[in-house]
């Protein structure tokens, strides 16, 4: 499976603090913690001994201890003690599953196979304030979130009266265009919006631009019309199994004024307009071979599908 050669957002880093911290990544359960160096480390959540899961132990002087019968392992996955054999000194093959993890965007990143590329995806210059949105439980793929993500004509309907309005349904002739490595970009596409931010006093004219960052990410940015603040946001979703994902937005903006929790607020209050739609889909997995009725508004739907067919993903698809 290829996506276990990818690199995948697990968890915001500060979220993984003191105590052991169980999450999913494709379909495989794993603990993440902290090592006596403070470095993360990502391991397979079942212990070696009798398969107990780790997550349920602790970080006893920068060794993860499991909860069933106190072995301890060291970051690098080793066994270093048993408390049932004081004297004992456990062989490498009592040694814990251990992962790639890497550091990127305030987000920890894993790898379950052998990496593709060395690091996660990187980004173009962002506006420099950050605030993450998330992370959101979401019972649909992550393929299909990413999907709704790049998805312009349901604007009109999911967010009546916020990022769209009935009387500017139409969808413009816009174009996609490819990077180097095969990624689809919409360099422009204009979008009246009655709402278009936390701060938006009215409607305005606002001009986005969407990249696909990697299989589960794009990126959105908005600029709107004269000198308003402009935003960015990243999509990163984390394929947790075939059918459920863990999204987090990070919101870039040129905006200083705004706190913090009025921009949550809104962009919970937009992801709730859409977590409903996005969980009434079926298959939940995407389909890459057809069974959707395609419309020319749907063209960056169809380039990221090609996309995704490309480079031969087959978790969240069908
Ligand atoms: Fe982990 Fe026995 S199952 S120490
Ligand atoms: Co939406």
């Amino acid at each position: 499976m290829v996506e276990r050669d990818h690199w995948w957002p697990v968890a915001l880093a500060d979220d993984v603090g003191a105590a052991p911290v169980p999450v999913t990544l494709l379909d495989e359960p794993l603990v993440l913690w902290r090592d006596g160096a403070g470095a993360v480390q990502a391991f397979a959540d079942r212990c070696p001994h009798r398969g107990a899961r780790l997550s349920l132990g602790a970080v006893v002087e920068g060794q993860l201890r499991c909860p069933y019968h106190g072995w301890r392992f060291d970051g690098d996955g080793r066994c270093r003690a048993i408390p049932a054999l004081p004297g004992f000194a456990p062989p490498d093959g009592h040694a814990a599953c251990r992962h790639a993890v890497a550091q990127a965007h305030g987000l920890l990143w894993v790898c379950l196979g052998t990496p593709v590329a060395p690091a996660p995806p990187s980004l173009p210059p962002l506006p420099p304030r950050r605030v993450v949105h998330g992370p959101f439980d979401v019972a649909t793929s992550a393929p299909r979130a990413i999907e709704n993500f790049l998805d312009t004509a349901h604007f009109a309907y999911v967010h009546e009266g916020w990022l769209g309005a009935p009387t500017h349904a139409e969808v413009p002739p816009y174009e996609v265009t490819l990077t180097a490595d095969g990624r689809p970009v919409v360099p422009d596409y204009p979008a009246w919006q009655p709402r278009a931010t936390a701060r938006a006093q009215g409607g305005a004219w606002v001009r986005y631009r969407y990249e696909v960052l990697s299989p589960y990410a794009a990126l959105l940015q908005k600029q709107p019309e004269g000198d308003a603040p402009a935003d960015a946001y990243v999509m990163w979703a984390c394929p947790t199994t075939p059918e459920t994902c863990r999204v987090w937005f990070v919101q870039h903006t040129t905006d200083t004024t705004t706190p913090d929790a009025a921009l949550r607020e809104f962009q919970s209050a937009i992801f709730a307009q859409d977590r409903p739609i996005l969980e009434s889909q079926t298959p939940k997995r995407l389909p890459l071979f057809g069974g959707e009725a395609m419309c020319a508004a749907d063209r960056l739907s169809a380039a990221y599908r090609r996309y995704l067919r490309a480079a031969g993903i087959t978790f969240g698809v069908c």
